[in-house]
């Protein structure tokens, strides 16, 4: 078993204790990149193909490589949290998406961090406030101070934050910024 499959395995073994009703999405991708991709959490397309950003999330994926000019297989793409935060919509009784919740962050961000170092990418892609919060270990850390530019972290990589996709759709004024932020990635990266 090799170290990224040990993790795997313990991680696994944790959250069957603390979360016997989920199904985990694990990160995929190149286990040696050049740029790690770090979302939020799963949502029901990822926890019914057990795949991270599958679905809607993928179509959005699938622009930013575009734009920033990799592809998805030479990249790594993993969640903060590894399981589907869910609840209850009060009006149409449907399961629905939720923000993973503080103790959701807690139990998954030394996995997280153990994951960061078995990759060990040169960049670190944040897509909104709760990975950039994780990264950088500072709990009022805002997107809006640090999006679209490089900053180093502790662990040697360089980090550079973007809104969440999902942000852009609720709020359009922020989607002129985020493109102006994929290029400013691309030329960082030097594509
Ligand atoms: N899909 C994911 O896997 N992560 C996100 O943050 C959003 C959608």
């Amino acid at each position: 078993m090799d170290q990224l499959e040990q993790w795997r395995a313990k991680l696994q073994e944790a959250a069957a204790e603390t979360y016997p009703e989920n199904k985990l999405v694990f990160g995929e991708g190149e286990t040696k990149p050049r740029l790690m991709m770090i979302g939020e959490a799963p949502g029901g397309d990822e926890e019914r193909l057990g795949r991270p950003f599958v679905g809607k999330a993928g179509k959005n994926l699938s622009s930013f490589l575009e734009t920033v000019g990799l592809q998805r297989e030479e990249i790594y793409i993993t969640n903060v949290v590894k399981l589907r935060p869910t609840k209850i919509n009060p009006k149409s009784g449907r399961t629905v998406n939720r923000p993973p919740s503080a103790s959701e962050v807690e139990f998954f961000l030394p996995y997280l961090k153990e994951e960061i170092k078995l990759i060990a990418p040169e960049w670190i892609v944040t897509l909104g406030n709760v990975p950039l919060r994780a990264v950088t270990g500072e709990k009022q850390a805002v997107i809006g101070d640090y999006h679209g530019k490089a900053s180093p972290l502790e662990n040697g990589a360089t980090l550079f934050a973007l809104y969440h996709p999902a942000a852009i759709i609720y709020n359009p004024d922020l989607s002129a910024i985020y493109q102006q932020d994929l290029q400013a990635l691309r030329t960082a990266l030097g594509q």
